[in-house]
């Protein structure tokens, strides 16, 4: 465990380190989202990165990400928080407001960096007014707060435990768990860069790629990096 007052970005920092080391700092100030987004990361909340071991080529790599989503989730709902869900990839969410988002990066083969960022008691919208009544923090939802550490803990216990699930069982259980956190099936907006397409999204397949039906009725299957964004629709 490498611990950090402010850093720019736990994953660059991550980067050099090898399997099962992770680096957690108290801000960054070049925080990281998803599509080249900055990630507000002020003094409060948890901003993690853990070096996950992936073995090339197997069919269990595309997973990897969708169950670190599902390691923070369980996490999360060990420590009291319910009504949580996810939307695809992996953004975690409360009440339709984003309490927690991965950010995967590969910087060498075999190994994954797995950036989590959740909202304790920071005040992401104080930093950011584009944020107001998009997000949710672990202090409006349980009380008392739980101390940094612990959430960290238990992040870092359920994504070992499921890395060694998808080692030890494959994927079956893991997808059948993911599957069952998007909540109920919903209209989405599917930008493949540069085509857009409307339909509903039913969950992932065994190969981890997002299953849509279309308005025809159709089953169509993306691969993951074939998607550069999914909006939820009315
Ligand atoms: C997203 O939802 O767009 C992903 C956000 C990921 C944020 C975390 S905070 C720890 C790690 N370091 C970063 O720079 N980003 C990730």
């Amino acid at each position: 465990m490498h611990e950090h007052d402010a850093v720019s970005s736990t994953n660059l920092l991550a980067a050099r380190l090898p399997a099962w080391h992770a680096v957690r700092a108290e801000s960054q100030t070049a925080g990281r989202g998803r599509f080249q987004r900055t990630w507000v990361s002020d003094r409060g909340g948890l901003w993690l990165s853990a070096v996950i071991p992936i073995t090339g080529g197997s069919p269990k790599t595309s997973i990897v990400p969708l169950a670190s989503g599902l390691a923070v989730c369980r996490a999360l709902r060990a420590l009291g928080v319910d009504w949580i869900r996810m939307r695809w990839p992996n953004d975690i969410l409360v009440n339709n407001r984003k309490l927690a988002g991965l950010l995967i990066d590969q910087f060498v083969p075999g190994l994954l960096v797995v950036g989590i960022g959740i909202n304790v008691s920071n005040r992401p919208e104080e930093c950011d007014q584009a944020l107001c009544g998009q997000v949710a923090r672990l202090a409006d939802l349980l009380t008392p707060v739980p101390p940094l550490a612990d959430v960290m803990r238990h992040v870092l216990t359920s994504l070992e435990e499921s890395s060694k699930e998808l080692e030890d069982n494959g994927p079956a259980n893991l997808l059948r768990d993911i599957n069952a956190l998007w909540g109920n099936n919903r209209m989405v907006q599917l930008d493949l860069d540069g085509p857009v397409i409307k339909g509903e999204f039913v969950g992932v397949d065994t190969a981890g790629r997002l299953t849509l039906r279309s308005t025809d009725n159709t089953i169509q299957f993306y691969e993951p990096h074939a998607v550069r964004l999914l909006r939820e629709i009315p």
